[in-house]
């Protein structure tokens, strides 16, 4: 459960383009993450996917078309744009797009996007063509002016089978736009925030290299959460297999000399430091240039200290925050407390990472965050995305 969609009304708008099935995944989605959907489709949306398929999604009344069996839809327009927290519409065709920009109301989802106060977006999907006719970019133009939020669509394969401009947006950069609206804590705007996450990679040889268990989710997700809130974001990356959040500034590196000398860059120019990447401390000495080849002998690898990073940090801190991460398999609240004095932080976040529920392949956290004057907050096993918002509310008490 995301803390941004609990309870939420998100009123979805879905107009006549193939896409449109994509908008049952969209709703399911929403639903999942504890919001409360109701939808809204033009007629000729009804022909690309039937309303009971997002009735059943959504658990609500489906508003189809302006003389319903309800027969009430001067009303309903007005009572659906109230109850929206926001309105998406995905898709949006050029059709509706061109009505809206130009004030024309004449079906419920026009008269609904005019009637609402709710912050607005729009997901346009269609013929490559079509979307870059500038009567159409005129008009989404048109419509970011007046405040509406536009996600454009992705390039592909589309349904007419042409390739080019056109596909509506994925499903996650929709739930992504519309969590930045949905949180309402914008309390991070004007700062620069740094966030290291990921493994570092040593290498070994062409093929080979030592590195460890970190998927970069923490760290992502922290990222993440700074945008939301209003954060310039600076994401220093090891390699990971996930997808970057949206909205921050990749630097994505590969060794931890690669991330120490990124991340020292970045440093100046930043308020507050998240510290969340597994930096490996030791690299091979002597790095192979041809694969190394087997042998009956067992072999040896030297291995020399990395810099630590964030021991640099503390060593030149001047406004920053700094906030380190430990996991320990043992003596956790001790050595936490020895990191965070003698990395000079302000924070440190101790979590187990011997269990299994949480830490480093997992997609929850639990911990303990001491903070230098004496604070400790423990934080119970969540979702890392509501975890990092956590840590951030604790932090910001700080500044
Ligand atoms: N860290 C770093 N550079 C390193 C090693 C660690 O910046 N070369 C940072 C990590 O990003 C983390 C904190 O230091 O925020 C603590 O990392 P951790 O691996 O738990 O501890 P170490 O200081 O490396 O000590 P040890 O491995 O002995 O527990």
């Amino acid at each position: 459960m995301n803390s941004s969609f609990t309870g939420k009304n998100i009123l979805l708008g879905i107009s006549g383009g193939i896409a449109a099935y994509k908008a049952a995944d969209l709703t399911s989605r929403l639903i999942k993450l504890g919001s409360n959907v109701k939808v809204v489709m033009t007629k000729n949306a009804t022909r690309f996917i039937h309303p009971l398929t997002l009735e059943s999604l959504s658990g609500n009344q489906v508003y189809h078309d302006t003389f319903q069996s309800t027969e009430r839809y001067d009303i309903e327009h007005i009572a659906l744009a109230k109850w929206a927290d926001v309105f998406v519409i995905a898709p949006a065709t050029a059709n509706v797009i061109g009505k809206a920009a130009c004030g024309i109301a004449d079906d419920l989802l026009s008269t609904t996007i005019l009637a609402t106060e709710a912050k607005t977006i729009f997901a346009p999907a269609m013929n490559t063509v079509m979307y870059q006719k500038r009567v159409v970019q005129d008009n989404l133009k048109k419509l970011e002016d007046f405040g509406y939020v536009i996600i454009p669509p992705g390039k592909g394969r589309l349904a007419c089978g042409d390739w080019g401009e056109g596909k509506l947006a994925d499903v996650d950069d929709i739930i992504s736009a519309l969590e930045e609206i949905l949180w309402e804590k914008k309390d991070l705007v004007g700062k620069r925030i740094l966030v290291t996450a990921g493994p570092t990679n040593e290498t070994i040889d062409p093929v080979r290299f030592i590195s460890n268990r970190s998927s970069g989710k923490m760290g992502y997700a922290i990222a993440k959460a700074c945008a939301i809130r209003g954060a310039t974001v600076d994401l220093v990356t090891g390699p990971t297999s996930i997808d970057p959040p949206k909205g921050v500034n990749i630097h994505s590196v590969e060794s931890a000399k690669e991330m120490y000398n990124t991340t020292i860059g970045l440093y100046s120019y930043s308020d507050i430091v998240f510290k969340a990447a597994a930096v490996a401390d030791y690299r091979v000495q002597e790095v192979a240039t041809d694969k190394i080849k087997k042998g009956s002998e067992p072999i040896t690898l030297k291995l020399e200290r990395n810099p630590d990073i964030l021991l640099e940090l503390g060593r030149t801190k001047k406004h920053q925050i700094l906030v380190g991460f430990a996991a320990e398999t043992q003596e956790l609240e001790q050595y936490a407390l020895r990191k965070l004095k003698d990395k000079n932080l302000d924070f440190i976040l101790a979590n187990d990472v011997s269990t299994k529920r949480s830490g480093f392949q997992s997609d929850f956290n639990q911990g303990i965050l001491y903070c230098i004057n004496g604070d400790v907050e423990t934080i119970p096993l969540m979702d890392k995305e509501d975890f990092a918002h956590r840590i951030i509310d604790e932090v910001i008490k700080y500044i």
